[in-house]
């Protein structure tokens, strides 16, 4: 399926055509629910790839705690807030890149290594879901995938 294609592409570009599409395909079938349907189904600035799906999940077991939730507000008090170190503007960043920072973590600074719990795939998620959150089009909560959506269309 071309849409289907589009989204393993992980464009953000391709999301939005998808989140369209989704809007947009009831119509066919000319139920008056679905033309009622909020409008802002039309911009789903919580839909995501299953990458940064993943990515979600683990900032909001491991991170989260320091880092903030939703990638913000970090909670301890010396932790940055990541969205800014990976944003343009992070001016001091890479001090040394994420994934490394993450990955042998700089203990002296009340940064823990993860590569005690974490393999490199779900720290290149966790940064994925970072940069998404710095990049602003993905919004705090909890995102969902294109699948989360065909199930919850399936159910009665
Ligand atoms: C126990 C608290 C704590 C937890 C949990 C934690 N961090 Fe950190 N993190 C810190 C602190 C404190 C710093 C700042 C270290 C410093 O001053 O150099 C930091 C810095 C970082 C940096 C470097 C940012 C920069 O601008 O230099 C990255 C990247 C990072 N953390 C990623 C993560 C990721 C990913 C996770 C979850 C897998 C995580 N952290 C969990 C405390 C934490």
């Amino acid at each position: 399926m071309r849409t289907k294609h589009f989204v393993r592409g992980g464009l953000v570009g391709a999301w939005i055509t998808a989140a369209v599409a989704i809007a947009w395909a009831p119509r066919g079938e000319h139920s008056a629910a679905a033309l009622a349907a909020p409008r802002d189904t039309i911009r789903d600035s919580l839909l995501v790839s299953d990458s940064i799906y993943q990515g979600w999940k683990w900032w909001h077991v491991y991170c989260f705690r320091c880092h903030g939730e939703d990638a913000m507000r970090p909670i301890l008090p010396n932790a940055p807030d990541l969205r800014w170190a990976v944003s343009p503007n992070g001016a001091n960043f890479p001090r040394d890149s994420f994934f490394n920072t993450a990955w042998n973590g700089r203990p002296t600074k009340g940064m823990p290594a993860w590569n005690v719990l974490l393999d490199s795939a779900a720290i290149q998620e966790v940064y994925l879901y970072v940069k998404a959150r710095s990049d602003g089009w993905l919004k705090p909560g909890r995102p969902h995938r294109l699948s989360d959506l065909q199930q919850k269309t399936k159910s009665p």
